[in-house]
This record gives C-alpha cells, structure tokens and sequence, in this order.
C-alpha cells in the first residue's frame, strides 16, 4: 500500500506529481504529500486525507522545482495526519516510502541517542535520519543510502531528495514494487507502471534488493552491494488515459455492470466455439503428471479460490490444498518439488500472496499467477500467468475480478481434468457451454438491479447480517459478507449454512437479515432445511434462488432475488452478482464512500 512517484523533469514538476498521484490513489488515502528539491533547498507540501486536500494546499501555495517526489498514504505506523504524512523530511534529505521499517523501533532509540529529533509516529522516518547522518559524515548521497539499506529490516520502497542535487533522485526496492520510467531528457519514478503511463511507455522494473540513482541523463542501477546491475527496459502496454465513471455513480457500480462483457472476454481467451474446447497457454512443466494442487490468496481472491478448489477436486479429481496467503506462509507446510501452486490476485502485487510464491517457488514447486495486473510482480516472477481480462479495476471492493478470477479457475479445472483424463469430451463440452452462457445470463441478472435497491432500502440499520450457502454458493456467502461490511461498516459473517446449528443460530431473531444464496444444485434441499430453521427462530430470509426455489419460500421469506436456472457449474459466478449489488446499493443509500472505504486500500503490499 502507498502510492510513490518520482520525477526529474524540465519544468515544474508538482503538476505531475499531483497526476501521477491520483493514478496510486487506490493504493491508500490517509494523507497525500509532494516535495521539491531547488537550488533554495527542499520545499514540500502535505495534507491529511485524500489528495483533493493536497491540490487545496497546494493552489494556496504553490510548490516549485522541476525535481520531486510525492506520495499517498496507507497508513501503518501513526494516525493519519498531516504530520505523519510523507514526505519526511529534516531539512537535508527527503522521502517517501512504502512498507514496513520493522526495526525502526531499535534504530530509532539509537538515532535519538545520537541527537537526533523526530517529528512523527512513523517507521519510516528512521530512514531519513539514517541517511542524513550519513551525509553529515560526509558521504555522498549514493553512498549514504547504500549504507542505510543495509540497516534496514522490513519491506520498502522508497524515493529520496537530497539538499543541494537538484536533479538527483535515489530510488530502491525490498519487497515493495518500484518501476522506472525513461523519458527524453526526463526521468520517472513510480509504485507501478500506470502512474507513469501519461509520461513514458518505456519501463524497467527494481529487482528486490536494488537502488538506482536517478539523473535526468538516466538511470544507473545497483544491487545492494553496490555493484551495477542492467534490468531491461520494455515498452508497457498500459494505457496513460484516466479512467471515468460514465454515467455510473461509482466505480463499483460501473465494474459490476462490465461483468457480463468481461466474463465473455476472459473466457473468450480460451475458448475455442467452433471445437467446443477450452485451452490454456502453453505451461512449462506437464500438467497431466500434477498430483496435487495448491491455491493461495488473500481476501476476495481467497474465496475465488475456495471454489475452485471445489470444481478442481470434482472436475480433475486432483486433491487441492487451499490457504490464505499470510498464513500458508509462515505454516511451514510441506510443499511438493514439482507439484503445482497457483496464486490468485487481481492487483499481482498482495505482499502475502507474493510471499508464498517465492516460497514455493524456492521449494521448486510449478507456480501460476492468476491475475489481473499484466506488468504486475507476481506476473513477472510465476512460471505461467493466467490473466483475467477484467480491465482495470478502481473500486477499492473488487467484483469483476472475483468473477473473472472464477472463470479461469473453471478453465483450469476443465484443463486440468482433461490432461488427468477425469473429463472426457463430452463432460469438457457440457461444462464450457455452461461458461459460454454466463455473460448472457449475468446481463439477465443485473436487471434485478432495482428490486435489489428496493430490498437494500430495508437493511439500513441493521447491525448484523449473516450470510447462508453451500457448495461452491458457500464461498459465495462469504464473498457476500465480505462486500457488505467492507464498504457498508454493517457487520456481516458468511456461513456453510450446514454450520448454523453449531452455533451461530444462537444470534438468529427478527432483526438479523440472513440472505441465503441458494442455486438449485443437489444440495438444495439441505440448504432449504437450514434456512426453515431460521424462519422458525425469525430470521428475516432474503433468499437468491431460481424460480422454483423462490417459489418453495413465498410468504415465508422476508425477500426473494430471483435468479436465472442455471447449471450448478456456473452458478458461483451469477450468484456473485445479486450480493455485489445487495451490499453496493445498502452502502451507497447509506452514503458511505463505496469506492474508497475508510481504513483499505486496493493494493496491500505490507504484511
Ligand atoms: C475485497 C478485496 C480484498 C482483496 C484482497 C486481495 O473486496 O478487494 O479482499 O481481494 O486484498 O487482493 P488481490 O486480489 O489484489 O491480491
């Protein structure tokens, strides 16, 4: 999280500061900052909150200087303020950071020994102070840095001003991304390619352990012991264009709304409609001689993952391994050399989902990214990349690449089946005509849109909602709840709805939604018991189901969301959509900011 840029330019940079500024906005908007270096020293400007608020102050005082840095934050050590806001600065040296210093607590009781004055709450300001002291030693920038990075524990990416160099900005990279952007007599610096976008198309990626000392003439970049590394440049294809909400009110609105399109492109890209066969890109190992599988993710991507491992072991009868990245991580779990690991993450860059893919990489396992960003580390560093074609997504709640991410998943389980010869033509044809009608279907689906809104308007001030399904429609539940607390603040939980009765219909009476999402699959009839067993505590049910199902809960339940009939295979992803849009619109009658909800960020690259 934290979004950093860097720009040595041939006029007034804080302009494009600002711009590149609002593209890193998804990664946090606790506070926002910019500096300059001129031959009068170093100047900058913060705000709390998002970067409309630094724009304000800076109007009210213009910033100048054609080299800076800026910055906006997630925050992790401090409140969110202003003084707490990057850049840090003591007067010599400047910078903004991404990450964790996680021995800044050691290194900042031996700088104050040393005489040192801190201003802030933060971990990184320990390194402006090491840095600085290096220079009063009298050490050049370059030098002064590398030192300072070898005292640094933690993850980082950082951009550093130095007093007296206009013209000179020093970037490096741990654990945290850092792309460099190569200009014409002009240099850039940013967390990732599309900050950059509008300003070069020619990018080269930091490796972990590298820094690179930035002149407007060009970029010479270092490993940490200081000697010179070539990393390749390559042409991004991203587009530098922002991107607009059209006629929607949000973003997330509008990236619900795309699903049915980009469901189609995505599978699309696999899909063969003349032989009625699905394929994957080549992968370099065997997949017939996987044995096991295991999928790692965090959040939304987890619960993609969650129903993929049901349609895996089903479809390709190969067993699956599932875990949430900051946990498989530090699990110690007995990986297998040359089984395979697939990692699901829209961003590409969840420092958790990061950590586990070069753990299983170091144990020589097969490892596939499934993601969204196409420049993004973890499709850098995979042995094979599935993409999910959602196009950029800017709501901070992610939708269209949950259902995306479903899609490859059920791509790769009919793959997978076939190379084990678990599925055999006519199963592979029966499951890839249920993907091809999806899109059809989820365009049926969003036109609920407002018999949806209508029910949200009764769930305002509930204080808890829980959330039923089974199957591949329990992930569902739990995508659900997730949606709804994170952009509503209502507390929601997700259940296997087997699960009710050993527990959690304790909390059950007449002021507790439970929505039940409930295809008609096989195991529909269980799932109808459970939720008679919350009628009869008065729950008030507001049940997604088909036609028929509907039909078993008229009267009895609070509310209905009819969905279209369905195979069982695809239901997940048309199931995904009535509790996006149940959770969107209860938080946007609520008034939340359903695009930027308090205390997230879209990309999280800390631990
Ligand atoms: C929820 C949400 C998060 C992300 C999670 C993983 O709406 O967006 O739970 O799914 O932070 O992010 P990625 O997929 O980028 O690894």
């Amino acid at each position: 999280m934290c979004g950093i840029v860097g720009i040595i330019g041939k006029s007034e940079v804080a302009p494009f500061l600002l711009d590149g500024l609002k593209r890193l906005e998804y990664r946090g908007y606790d506070s926002a900052g910019i500096a300059t270096v001129t031959a009068k020293g170093i100047d900058r400007r913060r705000a709390e909150g998002k970067i409309v608020n630094l724009e304000a102050a800076v109007e009210k005082r213009p910033i100048h200087g054609a080299t800076g840095i800026g910055h906006t934050r997630w925050a992790t050590h401090g409140v969110p303020n202003e003084t707490n806001a990057h850049p840090h600065s003591d007067g010599t040296v400047a910078l903004v950071h991404n990450g964790i210093i996680e021995n800044f607590q050691e290194l900042r009781r031996q700088l104050t020994a040393q005489g040192h004055v801190f201003e802030s709450e933060t971990d990184t300001e320990v390194v402006v102070h090491l840095i600085s002291a290096g220079i009063s030693a009298g050490k050049t920038p370059k030098q002064a840095t590398q030192d300072a990075l070898q005292r640094l524990k933690g993850a980082f990416a950082l951009a550093i001003l130095f007093t007296g160099h206009d013209g000179l900005i020093i970037g490096a990279r741990k654990g945290s991304p850092l792309a460099i952007g190569y200009g014409e007599g002009e240099m850039f610096l940013g967390s990732d390619a599309l900050a950059l976008a509008p300003l070069t198309r020619r990018i080269s990626y930091l490796e972990d352990g590298d820094f690179v000392v930035l002149a407007a003439e060009g970029a010479q970049i270092f490993n940490l012991l200081g000697q010179p590394v070539e990393r390749d440049i390559h042409i991004t294809q991203l587009s530098g264009a922002m991107i607009g909400k059209g006629a929607y009110r949000h973003f997330m609105l509008k990236e619900i709304y795309e699903q049915a399109t980009v469901i189609g492109d995505t599978l699309n890209s696999h899909f063969n409609p003349v032989e009625r066969t699905l394929t994957l890109p080549p992968m370099p190992f065997d997949l017939s001689a996987v044995e096991r599988v295991t999928l790692v993710a965090c959040g939304t991507s987890y619960y993609a993952a969650m129903v993929g491992k049901y349609w895996i072991e089903r479809f390709a009868r190969v067993p699956v391994d599932l875990d949430i990245a900051s946990e498989f991580r530090y699990r110690g779990s007995p990986v297998e050399k040359g089984g395979l690991s697939v990692f699901i993450s829209q961003s590409g860059e969840t420092a958790d989902t990061l950590a586990a893919l070069r753990f299983c990489r170091d144990a020589e396992m097969h490892t596939v990214a499934i993601v969204n960003a196409p420049e993004s580390t973890m499709a850098r560093e995979a042995d094979a990349v599935l993409p999910t074609l959602a196009g950029p997504e800017i709501g901070v709640a992610s939708t269209k690449a949950f259902t995306t991410q479903l899609i490859v998943l059920a791509c790769l389980a009919i793959v997978l089946g076939k190379e084990k010869g678990a599925l055999d033509r006519d199963g592979e044809a029966a499951l890839s005509k249920a993907l091809t009608e999806i899109p059809a279907y989820a365009t049926e689906v969003l036109k609920s849109d407002d018999h949806i809104r209508s029910i949200a308007q009764t769930m305002l001030d509930v204080a808890d909602v829980f959330y039923l399904g089974r199957g591949t429609a329990y992930p569902i539940a739990l995508e659900g709840a997730l949606k709804l607390k994170e952009i509503s603040y209502i507390h929601a939980e997700g259940f296997a709805a087997g699960e009710m009765k050993h527990g959690p219909i304790a909390m059950i009476d007449e002021t507790v939604p439970v929505v039940v999402v409930a295809p008609p699959d096989e195991l529909f009839e269980k799932t109808a018991s459970n939720v008679e067993e919350v009628i009869a505590r008065g729950g008030r049910v507001v049940f997604i189901g088909d036609a028929d199902g509907v039909a078993q809960f008229k009267g009895k339940a609070f509310a209905t969301i009819t969905m279209p009939t369905v195979k069982t295979f695809a239901a997940p992803i048309l199931y995904a959509i009535p509790v996006q849009l149940l959770a969107y619109h209860i938080a946007a009658l609520k008034g939340t900011d359903v695009d930027q909800p308090r205390n997230l960020a879209k990309s999280v690259t800390v631990e």
